[in-house]
């Protein structure tokens, strides 16, 4: 056997010592299946003294992550210190220049900085891999590089954030507040250490722009993404969606249209019986059509240490194989800039809910209003009437509130858009109206 193949570990956070742990305690089924031996040798942290729960005493510690980056102790360098910018921007850089192969969970640097490192990577022959950022142990950039890589893909979606994930069910079945599940998701460890990027939809628009450059072979944008988070999700929409044969997700979708292709995450309407409204809790899944292969869904644990450790080490097996492919597949210079489809070319159905003060003309010209801009109406409810608050709509004395909502048929968003100004400037709705894309599964 040829020469082992030397790791440095930056960062040791749950997943950095779950990676830990099992390189040491598979170590014999790993070699089994490689042409050489892997050896963890060296490890940094913020924190030496930390108890971590493995043993490290084996491993050169190295202060500084940077220094352990460019190390000649070294031949792959793991990255799973997080953040876009800061120590592990300036880490996977120096090991990519130095001819270093990465390895990394990061998807937030990726989706702001994927192309160039990319690019560097392949100038210096290095790996750059990160099967573990996106949906945690669920295989999904292996099988599109390689299993489904010769299937033209027409979508790739799915559930991409487990925190929203967890959060959206119990809404609905326990009819519990927002933040009050999310401070339960903080509390069991899913929720990003700022969880505004779990629920305002960022976090999976990060994974959603790695999904979209190896799919559709453009550079990684994630500033193209229309991102909506689920703040404004009520149990009034839940509900609403329940009695319409619904469920709410935050869905994260590329879709390649005439006008180019449409990337988008926010909450979605998905079909009750559909197999993606079955997927709860923190497990994520990713769904891709392509011509051949048709409709392929893989579902699975989106994060935690042991589903993310397993990812990691597999990207570790495939450099032990030799693997140099470009990190988005295509070499960096084939990459085509993004041509983004803006959101008010977006077509679809839309569920609408609103505040309407029920008397006479109102439903009339709310559907005036939508006809004029041709949308047709699939279904309208009129839901139980509650007083309108006192000095809700300051000027006008306040009289009973019906929740109206509507579904639409297939139209597009800016005929939406529209169509719900005028509704707003006519004066017959309290609040902003609630619009959810319902997305056709
Ligand atoms: N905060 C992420 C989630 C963890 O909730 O899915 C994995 O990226």
């Amino acid at each position: 056997m040829s020469k082992p193949i030397r790791l440095g570990i930056a960062g040791l956070g749950t997943v950095g010592a779950a990676v830990v742990k099992l390189l040491n305690e598979r170590q014999q089924r790993l070699q089994a299946a490689l042409p050489r031996r892997i050896q963890l040798v060296a490890v940094t942290a913020r924190d030496r003294t930390k108890d971590r729960g493995v043993d490290l005493s084996g491993f050169e510690w190295v202060d500084d992550a940077v220094a352990l980056a460019v190390s000649p102790d070294i031949d792959v360098f793991i990255e799973l210190i997080g953040g876009e910018t800061g120590t592990a921007y300036d880490a996977v850089e120096a090991a990519l220049r130095s001819g270093k192969s990465v390895v990394t969970a990061n998807k937030a640097l990726l989706a702001h900085h994927g192309t160039e490192l990319a690019r560097l990577a392949e100038k210096s022959g290095a790996a750059l891999k990160f099967e573990a950022a996106v949906a945690g142990g669920i295989p999904i950039i292996k099988a599109l590089r390689e299993s489904l890589w010769s299937s033209e893909i027409r979508r790739v979606y799915g559930i991409l954030n487990g925190t929203c994930n967890y959060i959206l069910p119990l809404m609905m079945t326990e009819g519990r507040a927002f933040d009050d599940v999310l401070a339960e998701a903080q509390a069991a460890g899913y929720a990003e250490a700022d969880p505004t990027f779990d629920i305002g939809g960022f976090d999976a628009a990060h994974k959603l722009a790695l999904l979209t450059s190896i799919a559709f072979g453009t550079e990684v944008a994630f500033d193209d993404i229309y991102v909506e988070g689920i703040e404004n999700i009520t149990p009034a929409d839940i509900d609403a969606a329940d009695e319409l044969g619904y469920r709410i997700k935050l869905l994260g979708v590329a879709l390649k249209t005439d006008a180019g292709i449409e990337q988008r995450v926010h909450p979605t309407m998905v079909p009750k019986h559909s197999a993606i409204a079955e997927v709860n809790g923190v497990t994520n899944c990713v769904a891709v059509d392509g011509d051949d292969v048709g409709a392929i869904m893989l579902v699975g644990p989106g994060a935690g240490a042991g589903p993310t450790a397993s990812s990691v080490v597999s990207d570790i097996m495939d450099i032990a194989r030799g693997d140099r492919t470009p990190a988005f597949v295509r070499p960096a210079a084939d990459l085509v800039p993004q041509e983004r489809a803006r959101m008010r070319a977006h077509e679809g159905a839309y569920y609408i809910r609103m505040s309407v003060y029920d008397r006479p003309g109102a439903f009339a010209a709310i559907a005036g209003r939508m006809a004029e801009q041709e949308v047709s109406l699939e279904s309208i409810v009129q839901r139980r009437a509650h007083r309108a608050l006192p000095g809700i709509d300051a000027g006008r004395a306040p009289g009973e509130l019906t929740n109206v909502v509507l579904i639409t048929h297939p139209t597009t968003e800016a005929a939406i858009r529209k169509a719900l100004e005028a509704i707003v400037a006519d004066g017959h709705i309290v609040h902003k109206p609630q619009m959810i894309r319902i997305e056709n599964l």
